[in-house]
């Protein structure tokens, strides 16, 4: 890892683009289940939809990182260790919570039509055995990003008002 004053722009774009869709994805699946029939299913699909978006995100985001040798160097201490397994865990976790939810919406029967025009093939059909098993990951996975990304946030904060370091700025 070569050290370097902050994140490059195109890593700090798309860190706040998938933060403001977690950020909105999760609430509205909380709330699926107290909507009205009516709407419900409009509302499912703008939260697979976006949700989705996460995952290739996601991919895209792992790409560079993996590829990319101008990161900066994370701090010689504990709270260096501690933030690298938050990114690391972070990093599965929304792999998974997208995934799971495709593979749950598709085992109860639900295949997903992207923004209700683009229909996603799946490697699973319907199949209301397993579907529970998908839904119990992606709720579990939904509770721990909560934790993640409570940490995560503290940590940054962490160190804007206690250390007083560059760490929270490398990624604005
Ligand atoms: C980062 C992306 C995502 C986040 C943060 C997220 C978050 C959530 C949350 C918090 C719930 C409520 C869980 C509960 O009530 O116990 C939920 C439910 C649900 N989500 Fe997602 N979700 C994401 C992506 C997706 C995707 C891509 C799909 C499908 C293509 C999907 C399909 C569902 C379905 C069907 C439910 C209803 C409960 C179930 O059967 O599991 N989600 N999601
Ligand atoms: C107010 C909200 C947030 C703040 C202030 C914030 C701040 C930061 C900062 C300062 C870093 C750089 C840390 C370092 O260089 O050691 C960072 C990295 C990171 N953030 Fe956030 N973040 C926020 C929300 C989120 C959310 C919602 C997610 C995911 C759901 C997320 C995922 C990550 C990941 C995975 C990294 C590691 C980047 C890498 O090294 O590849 N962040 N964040």
């Amino acid at each position: 890892m070569t050290q370097s004053s902050g994140y490059a722009p195109s890593f700090r774009i798309i860190h706040w683009v998938i933060a403001v869709l977690v950020f909105a994805v999760w609430p509205l699946g909380m709330l699926l289940k107290y909507f009205k029939d009516d709407v419900k299913l409009s509302f499912y699909m703008l939260h697979e939809s976006f949700g989705f978006l996460v995952l290739w995100f996601m991919l895209l985001r792992l790409g560079m990182r993996l590829s990319s040798n101008a990161l900066p160097a994370r701090a010689d201490d504990w709270t260096g260790k501690l933030s690298l397994i938050v990114h690391v865990l972070l990093y599965i976790a929304l792999v998974i919570m997208p995934v799971s939810g495709f593979l749950a919406t598709n085992a109860h029967g639900f295949p997903l039509q992207w923004f209700g025009l683009v229909p996603i093939w799946s490697p699973v059909g319907r199949a209301p055995a397993i579907a529970p098993y998908f839904s119990i990951l992606h709720t579990f996975t939904a509770w721990a990003i909560l934790a993640l990304v409570c940490l995560h946030i503290t940590g940054a904060l962490f160190h804007r008002i206690v250390r007083q370091d560059d760490t929270f700025q490398r990624m604005l």
